[in-house]
């Protein structure tokens, strides 16, 4: 179902922000490098299901989101996974526990919602 989340202007450039959508949360980014569109994810990791936007670390850059907790990376409008359970916190562990770091999950991408910009408005259908 088609919902509005606001106006295009209102979504700062390369700072991705929360939103609520049907009762979970989503994140809208507003890339610099195609500024009359947004892409908008779940604020859920796939790996275990925590906020990609509240955590000791992560971030975003470039079309890139990292995972706060296990450095999992994704890019925000594909959803794809670029990097899966690399570390935690922000610190990158040795390459032989990426396994144990995983807990047996493999990579998964991010829930993507298809966006469109309506006279300057962002509408998502979710
Ligand atoms: S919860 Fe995101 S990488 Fe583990």
């Amino acid at each position: 179902m088609p919902t509005s989340i606001g106006p295009l202007a209102d979504f700062a450039l390369d700072k991705p922000t929360q939103v609520s959508i049907g009762g979970e949360g989503y994140l809208v980014i507003r890339r610099s490098q195609s500024p009359d569109e947004v892409c908008v994810v779940r604020d859920r990791c796939p790996h275990a299901g925590l906020s990609l936007s509240r955590g000791p670390r992560g971030g975003y850059a470039d079309g890139v989101i990292t995972c706060p907790w296990h450095n999992s990376s994704f890019d925000v409008c594909s959803g794809a996974n670029l990097d899966w359970t690399p570390g935690f916190a922000g610190i990158t562990a040795p390459s032989w526990s990426r396994r144990l770091i995983a807990m047996g999950k493999s990579p998964a991408p991010l829930t993507v919602l298809a966006t469109t910009v309506l006279d300057g408005v962002v509408v998502v259908d979710d």
